[in-house]
């Protein structure tokens, strides 16, 4: 079985607030793009790489997998406006011969390989797609724009998703085909009609989205 893994790391990081994109921030020592893309290279399960980068970043991003030495980057590809357009343009990369495409956040850099594993086992059960994802624990309510509570929301089958999320790729390629849009691969591959499994994720999988998310993973390294 032949896995390939998409970093996706072309957004901008507007809520982090920086001068470079969010891939570009300092996580420790290194761009926080280091930590993720070592990650992917080093894991059992990952065959191939397609990196896809912040517009106009690829040359510094293609860098950064040269002076890490990760030989399993087979190319690096612009990003486009929105995560899946992204996606789109990281999946065209992937070889026809991949069997699972496995779809990581470069914005959750600290990734277990444990999760890589238990998203992969899964996924061999013969599921559209797996993805890690977390119980809620806050109570939560719907709230109109005047701030009213409208309604709070059972929780008990609530879950909070995160990456990495692993697909057969012939069924990621016909979710993403035909220009839909959304926050996550999965939601693409459940509007065509595929069947997603949550796993267990893992708190460590946090995304780096303010400057507090940042620090916070930091102090985990
Ligand atoms: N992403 C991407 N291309 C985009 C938007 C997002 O590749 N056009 C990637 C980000 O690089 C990140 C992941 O999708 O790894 C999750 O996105 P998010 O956390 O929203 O990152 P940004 O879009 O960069 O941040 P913000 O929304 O604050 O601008
Ligand atoms: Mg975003």
């Amino acid at each position: 079985m032949s896995v390939w893994a998409i970093l996706v790391a072309a957004g901008r990081g507007e809520r982090l607030g920086l001068d470079q994109p969010k891939a570009f921030a300092k996580l420790g020592e290194d761009p926080l793009l280091a930590e993720p893309l070592r990650r992917l290279d080093a894991s059992d399960w990952i065959d191939g790489i397609v990196l896809v980068a912040p517009p106009g970043w690829e040359e510094p991003s293609i860098l950064l997998a040269e002076e890490l030495a990760c030989s399993k980057v087979h190319s690096c590809v612009p990003g486009g406006e929105t995560r899946t357009e992204s996606v789109r343009a990281g999946l065209a990369e992937v070889p026809a011969a991949a069997l699972v495409v496995l779809v990581h956040d470069a914005a959750r850099p600290l990734l277990p390989e444990e999760v890589i594993e238990r998203v992969l086992a899964s996924l061999s059960e013969g599921w559209d797609g797996v993805v890690p994802g977390l119980a809620v624990s806050d109570t939560l309510k719907r709230v109109g724009p005047d701030g009213a509570v409208q309604e709070t929301v059972p929780r008990d089958s609530l879950y909070a998703v995160q990456t990495p999320q692993a697909f057969p790729s012939d069924v990621l390629r016909r979710a993403v085909a035909d220009g839909a849009e959304a926050t996550d691969c999965a939601a693409l591959v459940e509007a065509s009609g595929g069947r997603v499994k949550v796993v267990d994720g893992d708190e460590r999988l946090l995304k780096v989205t303010t400057a507090a998310d940042l620090a916070k993973i930091a102090s985990w390294l």
